[in-house]
């Protein structure tokens, strides 16, 4: 199948949009292809004819960091071009994925309401404080973020974010959004065969994307699913009923949660960590350091480490750190991870850093084996981060 020709599955919590906002969403998933494929593979001609010679001569040595990049390639036209068309399609998208959901607000309350029979639950603590790092931006520009709630029992950022992801993805996380878990499923397949974890924790959950990947996986596995945002947790917790998936959503922080200790054997988060401050990403480490049991393994799967990468490619990959409200993406592409996984209490020799293939096949033939950054262009690829207890 032809990815540009994929749509995003229906479920009965995705607000149907009418002709015209349907026309606007497609029109945002176009222009970004657009980007991607005809603006985008300038902005390396640009870096290698003009910028990389311009600033060799000007330093006098070839770049070696993303640092050595920055101030020469953010002044050249056709990288100001790219970057200023990038930012205005996440605008573009987050607008039309809002319009539905703003004209079906009341539906979308009361559908995600209804018992959909999947024995799964949801445990909202209306006491649990937001934390700043997520409250003070609106996080990759989604307006008002994950948490913000407009109506009594909003569930309208996790609708909201349901559709934006796929337009922002292009349908390549699959027509569930659920390319991380999967691609983590994949990953564990190979290197644990045989594993049948019973005790299953998915940090950072948003709307469920990856944890009904988990639970289809492992139907037998209790599924635990934390977020802090209850507007996400309601929409996840109608979205899964609505598919028939028993998963137990509870609002907690991943730095610090109510489970007991060594309880759970595998513990998963999916773009969860880039977002969180630099103090939060170490009391989430040795949060799940604390909750799995002996012989449990946690996989968190981000993009890649600047470390090693080409110049160019680390100036990329950085675009959202000053361009689409990211403010911890740049150090949590920094972070000494070995370091972090012994000061957690995991044997630095247990500690994995590696690439996963992305999942869906198609995805895997379309796209390079090089991370894209800035606008899901290339890669093909999750960077996997973990430990085993
Ligand atoms: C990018 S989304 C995750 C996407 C999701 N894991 C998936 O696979 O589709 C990040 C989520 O993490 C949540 N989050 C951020 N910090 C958190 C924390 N300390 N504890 C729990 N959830 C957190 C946010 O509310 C948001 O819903």
């Amino acid at each position: 199948m032809d990815m540009n020709e994929l749509e995003q599955g229906r479920h009965d919590m995705l607000p149907k949009p009418t002709h015209d906002e349907l026309a606007r969403q497609q029109f945002a998933r176009s222009f970004k292809e657009h980007i991607v494929a005809k603006i985008h593979p300038g902005v390396r001609v640009a870096y290698e004819k003009r910028v990389e010679p311009e600033i060799t001569k000007t330093t006098g040595k070839a770049p070696v960091l993303r640092t050595d990049v920055e101030p020469f390639m953010t002044k050249d036209p056709h990288y100001q071009m790219w970057s200023a068309l990038l930012r205005t399609s996440q605008e573009i998208m987050w607008s039309a994925a809002q319009k539905p959901v703003e004209r079906d607000l009341e539906g979308l309350v009361r559908r995600s309401k209804v018992n959909g029979g999947a024995k799964g639950s949801l445990t909202l603590d209306p006491s649990l404080a937001v934390p700043r790092y997520l409250s003070a931006v609106d996080i990759h520009c989604q307006p008002g973020g994950y948490h913000t709630e407009v109506v009594s029992d909003d569930v309208a950022p996790g609708a909201v974010y349901d559709r934006a992801v796929f337009i922002y993805a292009m349908g390549q996380m699959g027509p569930d959004n659920s390319d991380i878990g999967r691609s983590i499923i994949e990953w564990l397949k190979e290197r644990r065969p045989g594993f049948e974890p019973a005790r299953i924790l998915d940090m950072g959950c948003s709307v469920g994307h990856s944890t009904v990947a988990y639970a289809e996986q492992w139907p037998q596995a209790e599924v635990q699913a934390i977020d802090v945002a209850s507007p996400m947790l309601r929409y996840a917790h109608a979205r899964a009923e609505s598919m028939g998936k028993e998963i137990h959503y509870s609002q907690q922080n991943a730095e610090g949660t109510n489970f007991e200790d060594n309880s759970f054997d595998l513990i998963v988060s999916s773009i969860l960590l880039h977002e969180t401050s630099q103090k939060s990403i170490k009391n989430i480490i040795a949060e799940c350091h604390r909750l799995l049991k002996p012989g449990g393994i946690m996989v968190h799967a981000e993009t890649p480490p600047y470390a090693g990468m080409e110049a160019f490619d680390a100036f990329m990959l950085d675009w959202d750190t000053v361009n689409n409200n990211e403010p911890f993406w740049r150090r949590s592409h920094e972070i000494d991870l070995k370091q972090l996984a012994a000061d957690s209490g995991f044997d630095p020799d247990k500690e994995f850093e590696e690439m996963a293939s992305s999942a869906f096949q198609v995805a895997k033939a379309k796209r390079s084996n090089k991370f894209q950054g800035g606008d899901f262009g290339g890669g093909g690829f999750w960077f996997l981060y973990g430990a085993e207890k």
